[in-house]
């Protein structure tokens, strides 16, 4: 299989943590856009970086702040993950936030959520790469919401076959681990 077709497939297969990034307008109005191209990138310093389609509704506002927060959905959250992927201009109204330090949302049950600084944006074909620092990190108990395929799923655990634990890994980590931010 070649061409977009198979490598749309290919991709598909890559299961992914769900986020929905969030920031501010030229006006101080909420935005958001449902993100499962999010990565850590860096420990030191603290690096995370998304990408968002040139024609999102949501591409300028979030490539052109100085500021954006990134929220880590919960397994529950399939119904956010899907308010912010489509056109619906009630989705702040029906999903709890509260703001963040610089008054950016932070939606009410995520696992984790990142308030970051824009350090740089760069260009990645029809995509843009949104490289910002950590600043502040607030986290909550629960299961990640998981994307595969098109469909959302839930993080099967210690119950589910081949599982490994961290401790398992943990006993002679490799070099490349101690330094990764994950
Ligand atoms: C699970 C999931 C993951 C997505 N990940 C991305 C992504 O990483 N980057 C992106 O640009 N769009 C992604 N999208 C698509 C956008 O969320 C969608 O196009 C959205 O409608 C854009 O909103 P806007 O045009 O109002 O900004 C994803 C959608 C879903 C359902």
């Amino acid at each position: 299989m070649t061409g977009s077709a198979g490598f749309r497939e290919a991709m598909g297969r890559f299961a992914s943590g769900v986020t929905v990034v969030t920031t501010l307008d030229g006006a101080g109005l909420p935005i958001g856009c449902t993100i499962s191209a999010f990565s850590s990138l860096s420990l030191t310093p603290p690096l995370v970086l998304f990408c968002v389609g040139r024609d999102r509704y949501s591409h300028d506002d979030l490539t052109g702040s100085a500021r954006f927060a990134v929220n880590v959905l919960a397994e529950s959250q399939a119904d956010l993950a899907l308010s912010f992927a489509r056109f619906d201009p009630e989705r702040f109204q029906r999903n709890s936030w509260r703001p963040g330090e610089h008054g950016i949302p932070l939606f009410t049950g995520c696992i984790a959520s990142v308030e970051c600084d824009t350090v740089r944006v760069l260009d990645g074909g029809d995509h843009s790469i949104v490289l910002g620092e950590v600043t502040e990190v607030h986290l909550a108990e629960g299961e990640p919401l998981i994307y595969s395929r098109g469909a959302f799923g839930g993080f099967l655990g210690p119950s589910a076959p081949g599982f490994v634990s961290e401790p398992a890994v943990a006993e002679s980590p490799p070099e490349w681990l101690l330094s990764a931010p994950w």
